[in-house]
């Protein structure tokens, strides 16, 4: 059987200063919406800053549950915000960064499986890329320019719709 291989193609910065004037800036936005997080629970802030097409920002944060599993990750509220305010505007990028209970973010975190797979069926449906800018409050940001590239072997649209093959004869 011959292996196979899939290729990630991002950028990574070391700091502030290397980013793009634009990405900063939707980064920044993302560190001030940590500050609307409701995280009692894990006390851990996360917010997401989306870019729309026509220029306006969307910003996000987690919002948590006394019943754990009822809480939100930054990037779906930010994302059904804009499914709500904005329907069927294109999303151009998406800021994520974080504040943990103690100390400054440092380093970039990616959005979780459930994020990922959320974020994809926006990204389908636009059919154009949602960059994603990654960082903490000061160290490495990371670039991925398409969520797709964050979940190989995605479960799509495509796979409901998918017709099974006819029964073999014989
Ligand atoms: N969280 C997010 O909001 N986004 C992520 O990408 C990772 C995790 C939230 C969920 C929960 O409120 C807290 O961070 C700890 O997992």
């Amino acid at each position: 059987m011959p292996a196979r291989s899939l290729t990630l193609n991002y950028v990574s910065y070391t700091d502030d200063a290397q980013l793009p004037a634009d990405e900063l800036m939707l980064l920044q936005q993302a560190r001030e919406a940590t500050r609307n997080a409701y995280a009692p629970y894990s006390h851990f802030q996360v917010g997401a800053a989306l870019r729309l097409a026509g220029g306006q920002i969307v910003v996000g944060a987690n919002q948590e549950n006394a019943s754990f599993p009822a809480g939100i990750c930054a990037e779906r509220v930010a994302l059904s915000a804009v499914a709500a305010q904005y329907p069927g505007t294109i999303i151009q990028a998406m800021a994520i960064s974080y504040q943990p209970a103690e100390g400054l973010s440092n380093h970039p975190i990616s959005p979780c499986g459930i994020c990922r797979q959320t974020l994809l069926e926006y990204e389908l449906r636009q059919q154009q890329p949602i960059r994603l800018i990654l960082g903490g409050f000061t160290g490495e940001i990371i670039v991925v320019p398409a969520v797709q590239l964050l979940l190989p072997f995605s479960f799509t649209p495509d796979d409901l719709s998918a017709k099974p093959a006819a029964p073999q004869k014989g």
